[in-house]
């Protein structure tokens, strides 16, 4: 048996529900959607895990990640009932179900808040962020919201100012009040009792907030920042409002409630800091969240220096006996295909699948699904309606499935999805792919089930190698297996020896010493 767990050897893919598969035919996708597929994650595709982004009872405001509920499902995504067949289909072909957590911030209609801001004297008043305006009636600080203007929104009612770091319908929460920690915590255990093996957790790094409410200072020089274009809100370093040394006790409290069940369950945090002590910080001496989500080559210029270096600074942040892990999308930021070129999708596959750590994947990035244009005017998203070009409904189009109706999203005769399928649904779909036998989705699956069988992609070391410009090589395990990938058009002479074991050509014809163009190799020495 492995000395490793599930969460450290296993692949992660991210479903964004309203967009993986439709059933009640609202053009919605939903639970019992996920749940039919469930044999092509486990058998076609061969993941090991996966994240659903939240199916919480919500008004929609930020497409779930505004929860009024924490402790129910949505009905457009069906009920409690779907959501037990999920978890029993997931755990019968041996997979594991994280679920999202949104702590920063409730939906402005979750009861908490209505009691909140039903008056200043409420008991529950206290759970969340409220403040007097200044003197002349602007809001108490300077903090920015990261959809666009400011980070407070006015109450007429109380005549005060909630702290709202998204939208207006999310109203942050207080977790300096320990009834707000223990409150959450039971409705975390609701679903840990129930028996899902992990949570992510939403902007984990924003959750407590410097107590004294400082300004945030504007940025000097170029402002260091992983995550996509905020407008304004990037002026500022967020020295107050995120990234408070105090969140490294919150999380070691999350991660005693996650430790104190059995089987083990597991923690990812998206935690966006470009410092990579900071970042690193959120593992604790392992005791605080299992893995932060590791953003950094998201928005890497597409280079094998770039990204050699940020791997490399990564290997080096991560504590001792700490644990990578990479993604290249998701369901925030535009699609990788359109990013980094469809001809580069086989080598970020390749690079995705053989990095030391856990990779997440993002839905349709398996059949390069392009990012679709929605002008600002069109866009659903609320940060896409409010600073144009930052929209995010162009990563969330529908799932591809097939020929059918919608490309099989939908059943028959169902509304029209809730986003537009991209313009190349009829080509570029699962069935389609499954049929070429070189197709990008059968290079995932060739790659998942290499990488199923063998402990040294799992967990052996990571150390790049000296190639040819154009060429990022890397061993893993002291040198068991060279992973080399081809960035550029052209051939390259890398010189390797040994046994190719995959090809991003999936073909015959590979050989270790020559990679052809955008070509990437898993070679066994
Ligand atoms: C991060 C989530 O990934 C994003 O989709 C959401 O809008 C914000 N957090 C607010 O919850």
């Amino acid at each position: 048996m492995s000395k490793h767990s599930w969460w450290q050897t296993g692949v992660i893919y991210q479903t964004y529900p309203r967009s993986f598969q439709d059933t009640s035919g609202n053009g919605i996708g939903d639970l019992p959607g996920i749940a039919s597929r469930l044999d092509y994650l486990a058998d076609t595709l061969g993941i090991d895990a996966i994240w659903i982004s939240p199916f919480y009872p919500s008004p929609m405001a930020d497409f779930g990640y505004d929860v009024a509920d924490y402790t129910g499902v949505d009905p457009l995504f069906g009920t409690m009932d779907d959501f037990e067949d999920l978890l029993n289909g997931v755990h019968a072909r041996g997979m594991k179900l994280i679920i999202d957590w949104v702590p920063n911030h409730s939906s402005d209609e979750h009861r908490w808040f209505v009691e909140s801001r039903s008056s200043r004297d409420n008991p529950k008043r206290d759970w969340y962020v409220w403040r007097d305006p200044k003197p002349d009636g602007s809001p108490p600080n300077n903090w920015l919201s990261a959809f666009g203007g400011p980070a407070w929104s006015f109450d007429e009612h109380t005549g005060q100012y909630y702290l709202c770091t998204f939208t207006k319908k999310q109203a942050d929460l207080n977790w300096r009040n320990p009834e707000v920690q223990e409150a959450m915590f039971d409705d975390l255990s609701f679903w840990l009792d129930r028996g899902v093996d992990g949570i992510r957790v939403d902007v984990a790094h924003f959750v407590m907030k410097d107590p004294l409410l400082r300004d945030n200072p504007p940025v000097t020089g170029t402002p260091a920042t992983l995550a996509r274009n905020h407008g304004d809100y990037d002026r500022y370093e967020h020295l107050y409002d995120k990234g408070h040394p105090d969140n490294h006790p919150l999380y070691r409290d999350v991660r005693a409630l996650l430790d104190s069940y059995r089987p083990e369950r597991f923690s990812i945090g998206e935690i966006h800091i470009a410092d990579w002590e900071e970042w690193a910080g959120y593992y604790g001496n392992l005791d605080e969240l299992h893995l932060p989500f590791n953003f950094s080559l998201v928005h890497c210029p597409w280079t094998p220096d770039d990204i050699g270096r940020r791997v490399a600074a990564a290997e080096e942040a991560i504590p001792e006996g700490g644990w990578p892990s990479y993604v290249l999308g998701n369901h925030d930021d535009p699609r990788i295909a359109t990013r980094f070129g469809e001809e580069h999708m086989p080598i970020a596959a390749m690079l995705l699948l053989t990095l030391r750590g856990v990779p997440t994947l993002y839905y349709g990035d398996e059949l390069a699904i392009p990012q679709r244009f929605i002008p600002a005017e069109q866009q659903l998203d609320p940060h896409g309606r409010s600073l144009s070009g930052s929209g995010r409904d162009g990563c969330r189009t529908p799932m591809q499935w097939d020929n059918s109706f919608h490309a099989g999203f939908s059943p028959k005769g169902a509304a029209s999805p809730w986003l537009p399928l991209t313009d190349d649904w009829p080509d570029r779909n699962v069935a389609k792919h499954l049929e070429n036998p070189r197709s990008l989705l059968n290079l995932y699956r060739a790659l998942l089930a290499y990488r199923k069988t063998s402990a040294v992609l799992q967990s052996g070391d990571y150390r790049r190698v000296d190639a040819p410009a154009g060429c990022l090589a890397y061993t893993r395990d002291g040198g068991a297996l060279t992973i080399a990938l081809n960035f550029t058009d052209t051939e390259l002479d890398v010189g390797f020896s040994g046994n190719v074991a995959v090809t991003t050509y999936l073909d015959g014809d590979a050989a270790p010493a020559r990679l052809r163009p955008h070509e990437g190799l898993i070679i066994e020495n």
